[in-house]
């Protein structure tokens, strides 16, 4: 061929080959939210679609058991493998198949299916926290979701969407003051950081003599706010992080504590136990689950303790807080629920058709149907009922 033809075949073809490379690198976990038009059309005629499977129910055998079993033995990571900003969830997969895949990519009835088995995780909460999860940073064509980080994309041209990794994608389910990860704003909010586990150890020491617990959950929970406001001008904990934020530091001392600890010694989590969770991902040996379906008990005395208000600072100064109770929050549970999927879900769909549509609306009635009990929040459809429209 003539180069002149060549170069113009070249030129022609360019826009195919652009649309190509993020296609040919465009992970089958990675969330579609960001994408739009002619590529977002591209990628999703490219991925094998799924249809959500219904979420599992509790479990049938509910009481505590050996975990740490020769079925699920823990192994190192292996190249490609990812793990993320979750400390049970990185656990579930470093022992492997049965609980969680180890490359740490899963549909969402394996996570609840692992969090529930592995630590008797109580089912309206595996469901709450993984549909969320689902709904902020999974691919909801393929019905996959990744528990962490590591792409490695990164760098292409064209650049992969802003939020196509996983749970580490900061200001969806990630967010700022967690316990051993720092905030997005100082570079690394998936990473085990030393510093902050000492400041764990070291709270523990102070208010909980030598073990983590509530007391523990409530001071540390605090400073940790306290630090984000005095150090970090981008801080936030409105809306979702409100509720997560007190969520979690209930976790290690209703979760990570073995299940046979009884009296005094319930709710008390060991250094050694804590450091093989939350750096080694480990289960410390023999570990047996808790001894019943557990969630967030403790958590409305870790708000009461130093209550405070959802909110953020202003981006560009430290000490900037101010309230913010537009997302709603763990103290307005409906409102948060109501913005999260009109606001948040909406912003990153703003306009989903087909599958994606279809799969939007499976997963948004999971996430109603997994609201705290009781709560009666009234259901919102930001895209209209299913199957009105937009199923071209
Ligand atoms: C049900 C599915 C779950 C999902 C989707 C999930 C997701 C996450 C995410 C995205 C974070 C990071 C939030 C942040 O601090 O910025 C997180 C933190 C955390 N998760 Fe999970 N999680 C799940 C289950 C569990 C379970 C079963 C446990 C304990 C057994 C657990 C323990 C924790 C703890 C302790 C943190 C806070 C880590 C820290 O502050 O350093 N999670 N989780």
């Amino acid at each position: 061929m003539p180069a002149k033809i060549l170069i113009k075949v070249l030129v022609l073809a360019a826009p195919l080959l652009q649309l190509a490379s993020v296609v040919s690198g465009f992970p089958a976990h990675a969330s579609l939210a960001g994408l739009s038009g002619r590529d977002y059309h591209y990628v999703v005629s490219q991925l094998e679609a799924k249809v959500p499977a219904p979420p599992p129910g509790p479990l049938d055998f509910n009481g505590t058991k050996l975990v740490d079993d020769p079925e699920h033995p823990w192994m190192p990571l292996q190249p490609g493998d990812v793990r993320g900003p979750c400390p049970g969830l990185n656990t579930l997969a470093s022992h492997g198949v049965s609980y969680l895949p180890r490359n740490g990519v899963a549909t969402p009835v394996q996570m609840i299916q692992a969090v529930q088995e592995g630590f008797n995780m109580e089912n309206f909460l595996a469901r709450f926290t993984t549909y969320s999860a689902m709904l902020l940073d999974g691919n909801l064509v393929t019905d996959l979701l990744s528990i962490g980080a590591k792409t490695s994309l990164t760098g292409r041209d064209p650049p992969l969407p802003a939020l196509a990794g996983g749970m580490h994608n900061h200001g969806t389910f990630e967010g700022d003051a967690s316990l051993t990860r720092g905030d997005a704003f100082f570079g690394d909010n998936h990473s085990f950081n030393e510093t902050l586990f000492e400041q764990f150890k070291d709270f523990s020491n102070r208010f909980g003599n030598g073990f983590y617990n509530l007391t523990v959950a409530a001071e540390l929970r605090f400073h940790r706010i306290q630090q984000g406001i005095a150090t970090n001008p981008q801080f936030s904990i409105a809306g979702f992080r409100h509720l997560t934020a007190y969520a979690e530091v209930t976790f290690p001392a209703n979760l990570f504590v073995d299940g046979r600890r009884e009296g005094c010694m319930k709710g008390q989590l060991d250094m050694l136990s804590a450091e093989r969770f939350f750096r080694d991902m480990r289960f410390p040996p023999g570990f047996f689950r808790p001894a019943k379906p557990t969630a967030t008990e403790g958590i409305d005395a870790v708000l009461a303790a130093h209550p405070v208000q959802p909110g953020a600072n202003d981006g560009t100064s430290v000490d900037s807080f101010t309230v913010d109770e537009s997302l709603g929050s763990l103290l307005d549970y409906c409102g948060f629920y109501t913005q999260f999927v009109n606001t948040t879900i909406r912003g990153l769909y703003p306009n989903p058709t087909g599958v994606l549509r279809k799969n939007l609306d499976m997963n948004l009635q999971f996430f109603f149907d997994s609201l705290s009990p009781g709560s009666n929040c009234t259901q919102v459809f930001p895209y209209g009922q299913p199957g009105e429209g937009g199923m071209a």
